[in-house]
C-alpha cells in the first residue's frame, strides 16, 4: 500500500497575530491538515498553544487539526482537545505511563490517536502500540523549539519502522515527521518511509508560505518520477 504524501505545515511558525491569514495561505498552498504544536513549559521547556486556541482555529478551517501534544500526563487533556476540534491527537511514548489507555481514549473521543517518539527512543517502545494507533510520529528534533536541525537518524528510523509496520500488516498507518524539514530534505525525508510531512520554519521563514508549500509537493512528485 503506497500511502498519499500529506502535507502539514506546523502553526507554530506562524504570526500568531494574524493567524487566520496565515492559516488561508497554507489552504491555498496545499496543506492537507494543520500540525498544531501544544507545549506544556514542563514535558518540553516552551510554552504555546492550548484548547481554546484550537477551538478558534476550529472555526476558520475545515483542514484536519494535527495536535501535537509536547505535555506531561496529556490524559488530563484529552477530552478538551478533542472537544475543541482535534482531528488526530498524537501523544509522547515518554509521557504515557498507560499507552494502550491513553490511545483508546482517544479513540473514544472521536479523534485519531498518534504516538511519536522523541529521536533517541527506541523504535522498539512502539511495539506493543502498533497495532492499535493510526500514525507514528516520528521527531526529528528534540521537541520544544521550531527552527532547529534535522537530525538525519530520522531516515534510518522511518525505514526500519515502515519495514515493521509492513510486516505487521498496517501498512496503512501514517509515519509522519517533524522537525527541520524543509524544500531541500523533504524528498529524502519521504523516500524513507515518511508520508506525513510537519514543516514549521522551513515553509514559513522564506516569507511565501504558498509557494513554498505547492514546491515542496512537486519536489516530492519529481522524486517519484525518477
Ligand atoms: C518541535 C515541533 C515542531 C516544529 C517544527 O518541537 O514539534 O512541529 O514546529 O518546526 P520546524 O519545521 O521549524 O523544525
Ligand atoms: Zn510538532
Amino acid at each position: 500500500m503506497s500511502l498519499p504524501l500529506l502535507l502539514a505545515p506546523s502553526i507554530l511558525s506562524a504570526d500568531f497575530v494574524r493567524l487566520a491569514e496565515d492559516i488561508a495561505r497554507m489552504e491555498e498552498g496545499g496543506a492537507d491538515m494543520l500540525h498544531v504544536d501544544v507545549m506544556d513549559g514542563h514535558f518540553v521547556p516552551n510554552i504555546t498553544i492550548g484548547p481554546p486556541v484550537v477551538a478558534a482555529i476550529r472555526k476558520v478551517t475545515a483542514l484536519p487539526l494535527d495536535c501535537h501534544l509536547m505535555m506531561a500526563d496529556p490524559d488530563r487533556y484529552l477530552e478538551a482537545f478533542a472537544g475543541a476540534g482535534a482531528t488526530t491527537i498524537t501523544v509522547h511514548v515518554e509521557a504515557c505511563p498507560h499507552l494502550y489507555r491513553t490511545v483508546e481514549r482517544i479513540r473514544q473521543l472521536g479523534c485519531s490517536p498518534g504516538v511519536t517518539l522523541n529521536p533517541a527512543t527506541p523504535l522498539g517502545a512502539l511495539e506493543e502500540i502498533l497495532p492499535l494507533v493510526d500514525m507514528v510520529l516520528l521527531m526529528s528534533v528534540e521537541p520544544g523549539f521550531g527552527g532547529q536541525a534535522f537530525i538525519p537518524s530520522l531516515y534510518r528510523r522511518a525505514r526500519a519502522l515502515r519495514a515493521t509496520l509492513d510486516a505487521i500488516g498496517r501498512s496503512d498507518c501514517h509515519i509522519e515527521a517533524d522537525g527541520g524539514i524543509k524544500l531541500e530534505n523533504i524528498r529524502e525525508v519521504v523516500a524513507s518511509g515518511v508520508n506525513v510531512v510537519v514543516s514549521g520554519s522551513g515553509v514559513f521563514d522564506g516569507g511565501d508560505p504558498v509557494g513554498t508549500l505547492r514546491a515542496m509537493r512537486r519536489e516530492v512528485a519529481s522524486g517519484m518520477a525518477v
